[in-house]
């Protein structure tokens, strides 16, 4: 079930920031509940999610933090965003995540990148709208998520013969900081460019929960089997 937030008339409460932290951690911890047990997956099961979430995370990661940063007005939010940027660049983890790919035997095809097309493109334009306090809440979701994803797409990997766990084990120490810091500038960008209160804070990260279901789950090729 969707849970929605509308934003409270006043642009800044402590209560309100604490709730929404408790409303993603409970949405992650829905998603992670969902994950099939990998050793009840086939081969070529196992090397879909691997390659899906390659084709979306490897070129889009910087680029809707990077929308993120577009969108923020505040000036304490700024150095947050850039600072993950910042990593991301420098550490090069495209490159660790394609290295992670490749050694697990699941760097996608057409057919992986294609099976995400649809709601790879509505995550796209969600955040080309730029809506500053939406586009931050949602890659605070999409941090914790992922963190909390390593340990699955690790074993994912092993039980695909790898031992290659770079990408893994970077993700699954540092994103823990990262969440914390995008919630801090969600509170930050709050405080000084408040979202309509007519408007559901939580549009974005339902829409990349989606795509999420989606790199696990398959659905183009469930509905057409
Ligand atoms: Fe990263």
């Amino acid at each position: 079930m969707e849970k929605t937030l509308l934003m409270p008339e006043q642009s800044h409460c402590d209560s309100l920031d604490a709730s929404i932290k408790e409303t993603i951690s409970s949405i992650i911890d829905d998603l992670i509940a969902s994950l099939p047990d990998p050793s009840h997956l086939s081969s070529e099961e196992r090397r879909g999610i691997i390659a899906r979430y390659t084709a979306v995370l490897e070129g889009n990661f910087i680029y809707w933090m990077t929308a993120t940063y577009m969108a923020i007005q505040s000036q304490e939010a700024r150095p947050i965003i850039l600072d993950n940027l910042q990593e991301e660049v420098r550490d090069a983890h495209p490159a660790m995540l394609r290295r992670f790919a490749i050694a697990a035997h699941a760097f996608p095809t057409d057919t992986d990148a294609l099976a995400v097309t649809e709601d790879l493109t509505k995550v796209r334009l969600f955040l080309a709208r730029l809506s500053a306090v939406q586009s931050v809440v949602t890659m605070a979701f999409f941090e914790g998520f992922i963190q909390r994803f390593m340990g699955y797409l690790a074993n994912l990997a092993s039980a695909e013969g790898s031992t290659d766990m770079e990408y893994t084990d970077v993700h699954g120490v540092c994103d823990i900081e990262h969440t914390a810091g995008l919630f801090r500038a969600l509170a930050a960008e709050r405080a000084v460019n408040p979202l309509d209160p007519s408007k559901d804070l939580l549009e974005g990260v339902y829409i990349l929960r989606t795509l999420i279901e989606n790199i696990v789950f398959n659905r183009v090729e469930t509905l057409s089997a």
